[in-house]
């Protein structure tokens, strides 16, 4: 591994995403969503039409799978499928239910992680998802593993949609978020898990600012990690395309 690799693990509705990118902008990495991986494989599953409960489908929609993201520098990730950006069109709700099908079929892990191994060769690099400090980067130089509460993170949720006119419930909401964390944390291979040496970061009362400033201090302190200046505009930028994103359905 030539340049530092910082993991973040953690469950959905931690804000890894939003402070994953934002600490790849401070330090001048690269960004990795693992997540968007996972997504991209589910649309081209649900595309093919193919029988998400059955895993041998599934393993099998890989041969005819050509994934490719772009990684910019302090940037947001974008994803292809064959020449199509999918970047937007992985953020559906139907993609997030149906991504667990995809998540559990070992192959799909498998080729992900291969995948994600190879962009991580060559270092400076933020990733962010489930796995990253634990299965697919146990060398990393700096392992975060973020949660809060569910109640937290679905009354975040919850927040954000209501202020979107949806009428969903926080019974709803919560409900969803525990959900997927039963899903992320039994899987068998890459289940959500902290690894022994990740720092552990409660996200509960920190603003997405806070938590990526104390990431960064902890580049700093133990990588000597320069910081960048970022001007507002692209702080902002940034920030509006990640709830942009959420928006999307999340
Ligand atoms: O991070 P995001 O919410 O976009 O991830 C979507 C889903 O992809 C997760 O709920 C999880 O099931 C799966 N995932 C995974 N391993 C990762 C990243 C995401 O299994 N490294």
């Amino acid at each position: 591994m030539s340049g530092n690799i910082i993991t973040i693990d953690g469950p959905s509705g931690a804000g890894k995403s939003t402070i994953a990118r934002l600490c790849a902008m401070r330090l001048g990495l690269r960004y990795l969503d693992t997540g968007a991986m996972y997504r991209a494989v589910t649309l081209h599953c649900m595309r093919k039409g193919i029988h998400l409960d059955q895993p041998k489908e599934i393993a099998g929609a890989l041969e005819s799978l050509v994934l490719r993201v772009e990684l910019t520098l302090d940037g947001p990730m974008r994803v292809f499928l064959g020449d199509e950006e999918v970047t937007d069109k992985i953020r559906t709700i139907e993609v997030t239910r149906n991504i667990h099908y995809v998540a559990d079929v070992m192959q799909v892990r498998n080729y992900l992680v291969e995948m994600q191994r190879k962009i991580g060769e060559t270092g400076n690099l933020v990733t962010e998802g489930r796995d990253q400090g634990t299965l697919v980067f146990p060398n990393a130089s700096l392992k975060v593993y973020m949660f809060a509460t569910p109640e937290v993170r679905a009354r975040r949720r919850f927040a954000e949609l209501k202020q979107r006119g949806s009428d969903t419930t926080y019974e709803e909401v919560l409900e969803d978020v525990s959900k997927r964390d039963y899903l992320d944390m039994g899987r068998e291979l890459g289940g959500l898990k902290k690894a022994l040496d990740a720092v552990e970061l409660d996200t509960s009362e920190l603003s997405p600012d806070q938590v990526a400033e104390s990431i960064v201090k902890l580049a700093k302190s133990r990588l000597k990690m320069q910081t960048r200046k970022i001007d507002k505009g692209a702080l902002d930028a940034a920030r509006a395309e990640e709830e942009r994103r959420r928006e999307g359905g999340k």
